[in-house]
């Protein structure tokens, strides 16, 4: 079955390869996409099998899944320390992530950012040489025409994200509105990270830059691990 980038297959095989990682007495962050919900049904599984983990979702899609998957649930409020997240990616160049097609790059950050160890799984057709997708910003729903100028101003084109053509706008699971950005070929991410991070009204933006411990990259036949 084909999803959005490479295959279900690849997909699940990078999931299950991150799963894998996940010993007793562990917090994991929960991704979330069609990739990280492979590694939440794989951790399901285990938890079936015996395996004793806490589940910290990083959105109401990630939570759902868990549930179903029978993954006991805490917060970040509730732990000393989040041992290992697993999160899929839209684009990765040279370590640095493009995240938030899904619309979850606020709480995706933050969960991924405190984990000892940030584990990405992605199918091979995301990994490029230079990250080009449009950059995701969630924006505080007030601000978006503010935004919008400001990501002109510093040479964006921006494009607010609805569902369908005829659809009303996406609203994130914390009520803010998401702007897609095209900036090209992102040649310098941190210094785009820096500059969007400083515009008022933007919540986060969908690149994560610096952040990665580990890359499981699934292909149909097989699965790549770049530490
Ligand atoms: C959600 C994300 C997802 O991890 C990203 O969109 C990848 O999704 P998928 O694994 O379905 O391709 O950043 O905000």
């Amino acid at each position: 079955m084909k999803t959005q980038g490479g295959s279900s297959d690849a997909k699940r095989r990078a999931g299950e390869s991150a799963a894998n990682l996940v010993v007793d007495g562990m917090v994991v962050g929960l991704g979330t996409g069609s990739t990280a919900a492979h590694a939440i049904d794989a951790l399901g599984e285990a938890v079936d099998a015996g395996l004793d983990v806490r589940g910290i979702a990083t959105s109401y899609q990630s939570r759902r899944r868990a549930l179903e998957a029978g993954i006991p649930l805490t917060t970040l409020d509730a732990v000393d320390r989040v041992d290992v997240a697993i999160d899929g990616a839209d684009q990765v160049a040279d370590r640095h992530l493009l995240k938030g097609g899904g619309a979850a790059h606020a709480r995706e950050k933050v969960v991924d950012g405190v984990a000892d160890r940030f584990v990405v799984v992605v199918d091979s057709s995301k990994t490029v040489e230079t990250l080009s997708r449009p950059v995701p910003l969630a924006v505080l729903p007030d601000a978006e025409p503010v935004v919008e100028r400001a990501v002109e101003d510093v040479g964006g084109d921006p494009e607010l994200r609805t569902a369908t053509a005829k659809d009303g706008p996406v609203v994130t699971d914390d009520g803010n509105l998401v702007l897609d950005c095209s900036f090209g070929p992102i040649e310098d991410p941190a210094g785009l990270a820096s500059t969007l991070s400083s515009l008022p009204g933007v919540v986060e933006h969908g690149l994560f830059v610096g952040m990665v411990d580990e890359i499981h990259v699934g292909t149909d036949g097989d699965v790549t691990v770049e530490r």
